[in-house]
């Protein structure tokens, strides 16, 4: 059970991705339980104090502040692939009906599509996929993987994107990249609710896979190893509520989260203990990317002493214990209600990226 998760979350509404675990209680389908409302006084201000913020904020131009992933892209698809790939067809199926169109028609973004791993499993559930990405090494991989996709170097603040064109955009491990602001106040994730909400079209929903704060300190075996920098980077996270408020501030009506049950890497890598101590396990998550010298050379120690006592399998399974209580991600669908209203006709296209068809923001 993963029950203890919803009183940390304090999210809308949730609902489990393993469908064996839905609970009695649940009354819709995939067992999504309405939690709370949120406050609706309190969202606007979250809002307002926001958006006297963000336009000094901006890092349309930057890379990930932590990460170089010119280097890290090298091993990446090594170590990492979509997870929850049933909530992501869920909703292309839930956006298709809401939109009355075959979901062979829909048009996909991925925003921070790194090295094209999700375009490159959802290509043939939808009608066209695109992308874009920041990094120049992520970008050739993921041009690489999908030669005949349109994969544009940008940022998710600032999408080179026409307005209310796409249909579904999905952005996944991303958010954490964006800055914090010195309050957290996440101001470049409000820039990016705020964008891909201008690029979706009515109906239209932003799959997001993130993680809480409570998760990447306690949802991942090895944090121990590296405590200050797991620390360090759980606080690049928004916690739930507050990304919910951002997105309702946004425009966004429905949202609705989901833990799954994979981790991040894939199971056999990521369960491996002798992982940490090879590079590109480690480039596998940029947690490793903020640990000091001193702090990666004594976590090493202690593992390697667990691992010849005999203690670490043990270790790793209370570990693993955590994961299965509060999960390691969050995925969160989004909703543009339709009818929202958008300045552009919001016609189909099958070139998202086609600027002449946005006439401007909607907010
Ligand atoms: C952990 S990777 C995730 C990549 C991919 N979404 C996936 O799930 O495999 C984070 C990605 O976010 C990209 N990124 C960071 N800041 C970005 C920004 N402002 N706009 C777009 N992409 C960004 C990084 O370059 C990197 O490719």
């Amino acid at each position: 059970m993963k029950t203890p998760l919803f009183s940390k979350l304090e999210t809308g509404s949730f609902w489990f991705s393993d469908s064996n675990r839905s609970s009695p209680g649940c009354n819709m389908r995939r067992g999504m339980v309405l939690l709370r409302r949120v406050n609706n006084t309190r969202r606007g201000m979250l809002q307002s104090s926001l958006s006297t913020t963000t336009s000094t904020t901006h890092d349309a131009s930057g890379d990930s502040q932590y990460e170089d992933y010119n280097k890290t892209s090298a091993t990446y698809d090594k170590y990492r692939g979509p997870i929850d790939a049933g909530t992501f067809l869920t909703t292309f199926a839930e956006v298709a009906q809401r939109l009355n169109v075959p979901q062979q028609e829909l048009s996909l973004l991925d925003a921070g599509c790194g090295s094209g791993n999700h375009l490159k499993q959802f290509e043939s559930d939808v009608g066209t996929v695109s992308g874009v990405e920041i990094n120049d090494g992520m970008i050739s991989k993921c041009r690489m993987k999908l030669p005949d996709a349109d994969i544009q170097q940008g940022s998710i603040t600032d999408l080179p994107v026409g307005t209310a064109s796409v249909d579904v955009v999905i952005t996944t491990q991303v958010l954490h990249h964006l800055e914090t602001g010195q309050d957290q106040s996440f101001p470049n994730v409000v820039l990016a609710a705020n964008e891909v909400f201008r690029c979706l079209r009515p109906g239209g929903s932003w799959i997001i896979q993130t993680q809480t704060p409570e998760q990447h300190v306690s949802g991942f075996w090895w944090a121990p190893i590296v405590p200050n920098a797991a620390q360090e980077l759980s606080t690049r996270f928004a916690p739930m509520q507050t990304f919910e408020e951002i997105c309702r501030g946004a425009g966004f009506d429905q949202f609705n989260s989901v833990v799954p049950d994979e981790p991040l890497v894939r199971l056999d890598k990521y369960l491996d203990l002798e992982g940490p101590f090879t590079q590109g396990f480690r480039n596998a998550d940029s947690t490793w990317s903020l640990a000091t010298e001193d702090e990666l050379e004594k976590g090493l120690a202690m593992l390697r002493e667990k691992i010849e006592s005999g203690e670490a399998q043990a270790w790793l399974n209370e570990r693993e214990q955590l994961r299965a209580q509060i999960g390691q991600t969050t995925t969160v669908v989004a909703t543009k209600r339709k009818g929202t209203g958008s300045i552009s006709n919001g016609r189909r296209t099958k070139f998202p990226f086609a600027r002449s068809l946005s006439f401007g923001k909607t907010f």
